[in-house]
């Protein structure tokens, strides 16, 4: 039996390389980034993977109108634009992937070999609608008609119609064990309606999957068939598996890994892509009789105009938009705070201004500052007493708690207001002790030491627990409050000990440092 501990294994989808990333990119990858950051502090062994799918006619369509081969165009997006805008939001992602890579295509091409061996693919003639924006063949049902056009729902333009000869993947077979699945394990596609939707379109009957295309050459080769092209979402889909050594040697590297990290713990999408993870994956993988992810969990849109904010219909914002006035970190924490994860949300600078203002400059850098300016003005920058407050200590107890269940449930929201509500019982604490009155009075040092020592101790407790989602502004306030000499990294703070009262010790060295959320006016 293998002693190594499975890996707590999270994806992102990888995304197209049409153009620069998008919120709605950001929106995803930032909540893979904060759960995946989380789990990390949890003690466990984590391996967190994203990357770009780079296939398929969107992206050669693409290239070819800025008069580029696709390689090319792709090589120069990934480096100029996706690669460093995730290290622009500070994800700490352990591996990316791209679908261009050796080490996917030799795997999809061995993977896809296994199935016609065992007699799941097929050949046939397919006839259809397909739309070039969502990369998907489409059933004449789920299309809008304009005036007699048929418009793909999602991106409002006309579908192609398909009519070639393709291989075939026996999807259909997989009907039944996929409805088994979902009834035993509702768990497996969150939330609850995305389950629904998927268990009703199952209900509704499915048919084989066309996995081929023959009328153009920006893919992987069909192994016994090098006419054709694999499908681009049956070649990206392989990715969270190609990405963690699918098809290796279980003795080789890649093989040892895969053992470590297969099954996926969570696949994190975004609804619209939902019935390919949630049906067409899983179904590959029962082809092969390999495991099926745990969990599918399926995010909602990041709306502008009440539509589905997209480059395409030329409302995509930038991150850089963003983090350019508020910074990355409140960027990291506004979506996952302001929106129920699951449920579509509509982006505003005045709502993201009034949040920025209330709750990260008041409420969490105002309790910060306050308290390195009381401890340099009254105690020469130094802890000067250790001490303990029962209702603080139960009320970051219950907060802790709270926040753990609900972010490994992928309620950031619930997760986020456990502790800010936190933050906020501690800036009452201050404002009702009022150790600018208790300093007035050497009488009341012993009093005053203590209001300032809990305060301080609320603090390390907040930078461990907001850690995940504003990493770098948690670093800052951690350096602030003397924590490294004496607790060590930041990163190395377990969510199980955050709760233990008194983990900084008399001395600690409290110092000023940059605001932590300077005042910001409202952008124009
Ligand atoms: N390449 C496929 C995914 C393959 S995964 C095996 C793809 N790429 S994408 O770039 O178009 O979209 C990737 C993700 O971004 C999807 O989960 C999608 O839902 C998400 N978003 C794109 N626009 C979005 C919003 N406006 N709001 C929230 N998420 C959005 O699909």
């Amino acid at each position: 039996m293998s002693t190594t501990q499975k890996a707590f294994y999270l994806t992102t989808p990888i995304y197209y390389v049409n153009d620069a990333p998008h919120i709605g990119h950001a929106y995803t990858t930032v909540a893979g980034d904060v759960l995946t950051r989380w789990h990390r502090q949890r003690g466990e062994s984590v391996w967190f993977l994203t990357g770009t799918d780079e296939h398929g006619q969107k992206v050669m369509r693409t290239a070819h109108d800025n008069g580029v081969a696709p390689q090319e165009w792709v090589d120069r997006l990934v480096a100029n634009a996706w690669k460093p805008n995730w290290a622009a939001l500070n994800i700490a992602n352990d591996d990316f992937i791209r679908t261009t890579e050796v080490r996917h295509t030799e795997r999809v091409q061995k993977f896809l070999q296994g199935l016609k061996d065992d007699g799941f693919i097929y050949s046939g003639k397919y006839q259809g609608p397909y739309c070039v924006g969502c990369e998907e063949f489409k059933l004449p049902g789920d299309l809008i008609d304009a005036d007699g056009e048929k418009l793909c729902p999602i991106h409002s333009k006309p579908v192609e119609l398909v009519d070639e000869e393709n291989w075939f993947f026996k999807l259909s077979a997989f009907v039944e064990p996929l409805l088994e699945h979902y009834r035993n394990n509702p768990e497996a596609c969150q939330p609850e309606s995305a389950r629904n939707e998927v268990v009703s379109f199952l209900e509704g009957g499915v048919s084989d999957l066309s996995i081929s295309r023959s009328t153009f050459d920006w893919g992987i080769p069909v192994p016994w068939d090098t006419k054709q092209v694999v499908y681009v979402w049956f070649d990206a889909l392989l990715n969270y598996a190609t990405a963690v050594g699918l098809t290796d040697d279980p003795d080789s590297p890649g093989g040892k890994k895969f053992a470590a990290t297969w099954p996926a713990d969570v696949h994190l999408v975004g609804k619209d892509i939902l019935r390919f993870h949630a049906v067409i994956w899983p179904a590959m993988l029962m082809a092969a009789g390999l495991a099926v992810p745990k969990k599918v969990f399926a995010h909602g849109w990041l709306l502008v105009g009440g539509e589905k904010m997209s480059k395409s219909k030329l409302t995509g914002i930038a991150p850089s938009d963003i983090t350019d006035h508020f910074g990355v970190d409140a960027f990291r924490y506004y979506f996952l705070r302001a929106i129920p994860f699951g449920s579509d949300g509509s982006f505003s600078w005045e709502d993201m201004h009034a949040r920025y203002t209330s709750e990260l400059a008041n409420d969490f850098g105002n309790l910060a500052s306050r308290l390195s300016a009381m401890v340099e003005k009254y105690c020469a920058g130094v802890l000067p007493a250790v001490a303990r407050d029962a209702d603080l200590e139960s009320a970051l107890s219950t907060a802790t708690a709270k926040a753990d269940s609900a972010i490994c449930e992928l309620d950031f929201q619930g997760g986020i207001n456990a502790v800010m509500d936190f933050c906020k019982r501690v800036n009452g604490y201050v404002t009702e002790k009022e150790p600018w009155i208790l300093a007035k009075d050497p009488k009341n040092q012993q009093q005053l030491e203590d209001v300032l020592y809990n305060t301080a101790e609320s603090l390390r407790a907040l930078a461990v627990l907001l850690n995940s989602v504003m990493p770098a502004t948690c670093e800052i306030l951690w350096q602030s409050l003397g924590a490294q000499d004496v607790l060590g990294d930041l990163n190395s703070q377990k969510i199980g000990n955050v709760a233990t009262w008194g983990q900084l010790p008399v001395g600690a060295k409290i110092t000023k440092t940059a605001v932590l959320f300077p005042r910001l006016e409202l952008a124009e």
